[in-house]
């Protein structure tokens, strides 16, 4: 058995003239959880789609457990659970009764499936609300009703697309940890995001994924190290005050490597930090920006993608 429970070689997809996915190939271990962390429209939903096999690779191939995803679709979705980004619930139905829904679409009945059902909505601590209709659960519940329905199969390999967007922060919580627990007992994760922290949070291995393209793959600690020895400096300053005029000077200080704005705040990719900070903040001065707090420190998943794209993660 290979160690490596997906495979993708060259996987792309083009829709008319859009390259959505462009000849991506990573392998995803065993027992990991692995997350594809990109900006909006970076290709995140299209690769899980072709590896759900929701559509078809206009070329390239992946193996999932061993089974192709042009060859043998219906092995494949026999691996693994899927919780996309929409919510696919019925409003009117409760918790309870959509999961019944989609286990008897799986193939479940009787006994087996309410065991099962009792055990996804513990998963997701929503076992109190099972006999509420969906409609009175908030955005976040929802989430995590769809991923319960996810899990129904009792999958080895789940996919979660981008499930902590736009959702109250309790609900995330719950989401991450949920994520965490399921991996601990055995399940591979492929969970697609935008946020860094995430992906920081929860990654054994990230892809970053930019333009359809893998532009980066390996641990935290190996992505960090594309980015060398540099060091990320924030300087915060209010918005109105981040002029043109401040990031052109910024850029031309000793040691700058990269100026980004964004937030309140101005971020720096310096060669080092601690020795940049006095002319970065006489520069702020001298644009009559004030500089109310600063911050030095090594390079995080943000630093690394602004390193490889020149461009922030949240734009
Ligand atoms: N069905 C589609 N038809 C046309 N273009 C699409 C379709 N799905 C996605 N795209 C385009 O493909 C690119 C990647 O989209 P997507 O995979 O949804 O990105 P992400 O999930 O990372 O935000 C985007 O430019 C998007 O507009
Ligand atoms: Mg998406």
């Amino acid at each position: 058995m290979s160690d490596l429970i997906v495979t993708t070689n060259n996987l792309s997809k083009s829709f008319g003239d859009v390259q959505a996915v462009r000849g991506v190939t990573f392998g995803i271990r065993r027992g990991e959880i692995f997350s594809l962390l990109g900006p909006n429209g970076a290709g995140k939903t299209t690769t899980i789609s072709m590896l759900s096999c929701l559509i078809e690779p206009t070329s390239g191939d992946a193996l999932v457990d061993g089974h192709s995803i042009r060859g043998a679709p219906q092995a494949v979705k026999e691996v693994i659970g899927v919780v996309p980004q929409e919510v696919a619930l019925y409003q009117s139905l409760s918790a309870h009764e959509n999961l019944l829904f989609w286990g008897q679409m799986y193939g479940m009945n009787g006994n087996i499936l309410r065991q099962r059902i009792a055990e996804v909505l513990q998963t997701v601590g929503l076992a109190d609300r099972a006999k509420d209709r969906i409609e009175t659960y908030s955005g976040g519940m929802k989430r995590r009703i769809n991923i319960a329905v996810g899990l129904l199969h009792r999958p080895r390999l789940v996919f979660m697309d981008e499930p902590t967007v736009g959702i109250d922060p309790q609900s995330r919580r719950n989401i991450l940890d949920t994520v965490k627990t399921l991996n601990e007992q055995g399940m591979t994760v492929l969970y697609t995001t935008h946020y860094m922290e995430e992906a920081q949070e929860l990654s054994d291995r990230i892809g970053i994924i930019d333009h359809g393209e893998l532009i980066a793959l390996g641990t935290q600690e190996e992505l960090s190290q594309l980015v060398g020895q540099e060091d990320v400096v924030e300087l915060r300053i209010t918005e109105m005050q981040v002029t043109p005029a401040l990031l052109q000077a910024l850029e031309q200080a000793s040691g700058v490597r990269q100026v980004n704005a964004g937030d309140g705040a101005v971020s720096l990719i310096v060669e080092d930090g601690h020795a940049a900070l006095p002319e970065l903040i006489a520069t702020s001065n001298r644009h009559e920006a004030r500089v109310t707090g600063v911050s030095v420190r090594e390079p995080n998943l943000e630093a690394v993608f602004l390193h490889l794209t020149g461009r922030a993660l949240r734009d």
